[in-house]
């Protein structure tokens, strides 16, 4: 069955105990040894294989824009975040909205902001970080002048701060809880958009470095279980808070490197936990700065930390609906757009890995266009958005 993967598959040893976990994970390997085994029949004749899938994928994403299927009434109130997805899965894939669907997207991001400030999950509902960042990255994304400007900068300050709490954390919403992903939400609307201060993001990144744990991952609150989604946000929180230097690195790398699935190549989000092609983003956007920031510390010759090759096969062989297009979890789940935009995100990550050379796995047409693994925005559309931003007057605080 290896004969056409890039490196041989250690499978699950459950050491004779039998648990709910351990035959889960079975199961799932399972599933994916099927595949593993379709693909290296196919790849004997195909020598292109594995595919992206690219037409399938851009006519799921553009079915989904104005049309949304019935199973996403639970995410009325995250109405800006399909914006974000479908918008960031479209730049990925190189594909250039019209003039209509950008204005349809701006009207309806512009129906989200609150009188406030900052974005609702729908238009007439409460203000929420989460969706002030999912509506600024689509915005920025989207990437003309008409879109920037629908973001209200001085209300959009006055927004953050007043979610801010003393320690330096930020509530999600008012009243609301606070995590790491709070801190993240501000601090990259707050760069993205430059209304950036010091005074608002004080004491912020002595608050992240809390929830590093034991494992080296970061957890939501401080004393909380390290988890994929939020080490993303913990470490990219601190990074933007220039206070990289906070983090505990070599238990990061420590963490990270042991998350990836050796059976299946990509990643799970926390220890004796599934595979999900959501984490081929969550996790592996750490590597590019990590790697950099070890380069320097211990002066090697580092590019990638990961089996690039093995994340890349899990994407493109056990991710990729071949019906409908869009991507997935894992084998047996069906697509979504959340999933669709994450496992592009991972995967162009990965496939730009090394500088001045990419790291393809597949023919060279499986290229997505860049993606910068800190704010999750298609390169090109973030230093558009940066320096329209950059240029406009700083707010009286
Ligand atoms: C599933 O947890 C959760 C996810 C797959 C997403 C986590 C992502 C975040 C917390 C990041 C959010 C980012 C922003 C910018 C708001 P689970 O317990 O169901 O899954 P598991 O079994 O894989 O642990
Ligand atoms: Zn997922």
């Amino acid at each position: 069955m290896d004969k056409f993967l890039s490196v041989k598959r250690i499978e699950f040893d459950n050491e004779t105990i039998d648990t709910s976990s351990s035959a889960s994970q079975l199961q799932v390997e399972k599933k994916i040894s099927k595949l593993f085994e379709l693909f290296c029949s196919k790849a004997e004749c195909d020598p292109d294989a594995p595919i992206l899938n690219r037409e399938n994928h851009l006519s799921y994403i553009r079915n989904h824009m104005f049309t949304i299927p019935q199973n996403y009434e639970c995410l009325d109130s995250s109405r800006p975040w399909l914006c974000y997805w479908l918008c960031q899965s479209l730049a990925l894939l190189n594909y250039e909205l019209s003039l209509e669907e950008k204005s349809n997207f701006i009207n309806f991001l512009s129906k989200c902001q609150h009188e406030n400030g900052g974005f609702s999950g729908g238009p007439n509902q409460m203000p929420h970080l989460a969706p002030t960042y999912a509506a600024v990255c689509a915005l920025c994304l989207i990437g003309t002048d008409d879109a920037y400007k629908v973001i209200n900068r001085k209300k959009l300050f006055s927004f953050l701060s007043s979610l801010r709490t003393p320690n330096g954390s930020f509530r999600m919403h008012k009243y609301g809880e606070c995590d790491v992903r709070s801190i993240y939400c501000a601090i990259t609307v707050a760069r993205l958009t430059n209304i950036y201060s010091d005074g608002l993001f004080d004491g912020s990144a002595q608050w992240v470095i809390r929830c590093q744990t034991y494992e080296g991952g970061f957890g939501g609150v401080p004393g909380v279980e390290a988890h994929g989604g939020y080490t993303f946000c913990g470490f990219s929180a601190l990074l933007l808070l220039n206070a990289i230097n906070m983090c505990d690195t070599k238990a990061l790398l420590r963490w990270i490197v042991n998350k990836q699935m050796s059976f299946e190549g990509g990643f799970q989000g926390r220890t004796n936990k599934l595979v999900d092609g959501c984490y081929s983003f969550w996790q592996v956007a750490i590597f590019p700065v990590l790697t950099e920031m070890l380069k320097s510390e211990e002066n090697q010759k580092l590019w990638t930390l990961y089996d690039y090759k093995a994340l890349q096969e899990y994407v493109l062989i056990c991710c990729q609906n071949k019906y409908s297009g869009g991507l997935i979890d894992k084998p047996g789940k069906p697509p979504d757009v959340y999933h669709t935009c994450y496992v592009l995100s991972g995967l162009s990550v990965s496939q730009h890995a090394k500088k001045n050379g990419f790291c393809i796995v597949g023919k060279p047409e499986n290229i997505l266009n860049e993606n910068n693994s800190v704010y999750n925005i298609e390169v090109t559309c973030l230093e558009k958005a940066l320096h329209y931003f950059n240029n406009t007057p700083p707010i009286n605080q």
